[in-house]
Order: C-alpha cells, then structure tokens, then sequence
C-alpha cells in the first residue's frame, strides 16, 4: 500500500508554537547573544523560524549527525557528517533539533559539545517523543509532545521524502 500522510499538528498550530518558544527564549536570553546549532537536516526547517521569532541577538552554525538510515528505525550508530564551522567557546549555545526520539543522537552530541567549553548549553526541539526515551537528555524547550508514531514534515523525512510539508503528520501505510 502507498504511503499517506495524516495532519498531526496543523500549520497554523505549528508557527503559533514556534512564535510562543520564540519569545520564551528571547526572554531567557535576554542581554545575550544565543547561539543557534541547528541539527541537519531535519533542523534547518525549525530552525530558521525559530530564529526569525528571537529577538536577542542570534548567531548560527550547522552539524550534521546521523543515526536513522533510510527506515524509521535507529541504526545505532551516530556518525558526525558535518561538524560546526566555528569554535563555540564561551558561547552560549542553544541546540535545536526537529524531534527527540530516543535520545541517542543528543545524548551523544551534547557530549561532545560540553567538551568545548561552551558558556552554556541548552536544547530546543521542535517534538518529542517522551514514550521513546532510551537515554536521559534534558530537554529545555518543547514545541509539542507527541506519541510514538512516526512523522515527517517541517523538516522530518522518511526516506529522505516530505521534509519539506508545512506541517506535521503521521505516515499511514508503512510496511
Ligand atoms: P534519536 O537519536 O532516537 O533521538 O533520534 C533522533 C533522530 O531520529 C531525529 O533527529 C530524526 O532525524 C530521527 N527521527 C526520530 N523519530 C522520527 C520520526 O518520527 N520521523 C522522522 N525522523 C525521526
Ligand atoms: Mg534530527
């Protein structure tokens, strides 16, 4: 059976909540300069929003991890793809990611950040996905909760497809 996607948080819904974290870290950050981490690929499309909404001074860097392959399952394995372009010492630095599932991918990249002497270091994602969690990470800001199912858009792929929605949704008819 083809794939089809079911709307779980509806576009509207989706720039309301990321207006609302958008404030609340501007906010917390407040007389900050925060700087942005966005976890590739499935960040990027949060991650611009986001920062379109914070209105402290914003500075951004890119890294790409992975530990899914093509299916919706973990390989167990995170590889560093693409690492920051530039040294986050003494930055105060907010990770953003599109979904925690796991935790495994953070758990292990904010390992490894910590040891570069960040001034601080904080976590946005966009979904979580609590029902999930393997690893202990903290988790600072949260768009939406949601259960376990697996879902794709505003950033989320499932083989590399419907990153690009501008909402989320649940993939239905997966083998
Ligand atoms: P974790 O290491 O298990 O927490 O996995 C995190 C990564 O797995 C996320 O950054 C996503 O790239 C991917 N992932 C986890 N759940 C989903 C999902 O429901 N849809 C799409 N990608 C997912
Ligand atoms: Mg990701």
């Amino acid at each position: 059976m083809a794939e089809t996607i079911r709307v779980l948080v509806s576009e509207e819904d989706v720039d309301k909540r990321i207006m609302e974290l958008g404030k609340k870290i501007s906010e917390d950050y407040a007389g900050k300069q925060v700087h942005l981490i966005c976890v590739l690929k499935g960040g990027v499309f949060f991650m611009c929003e986001l920062a379109k909404r914070i209105t402290v001074p914003v500075s951004m860097d890119f890294m790409c991890v992975s530990s899914y392959g093509d299916g919706t399952t973990s390989s167990g394995v995170v590889r560093i793809a693409k690492d920051l372009d530039e040294a986050i010492e003494g930055k105060d630095v907010l990770i953003v990611e599109d979904i925690i599932d796991s935790g495994r991918t953070l758990y292990y990249l904010i390992d490894i950040l910590k040891k570069r002497n960040p001034k601080s270091i904080h976590l946005c994602t966009l979904l979580d996905k609590p029902e999930r969690r393997e690893r202990d990470v903290k988790v600072d800001y949260v768009g939406f909760e949601i259960p376990d199912e697996f879902v794709v858009g505003y950033g989320l792929d499932y083989a590399q497809k419907y990153r690009n929605l501008p909402y989320i949704g649940v993939v239905e008819g997966l083998e």
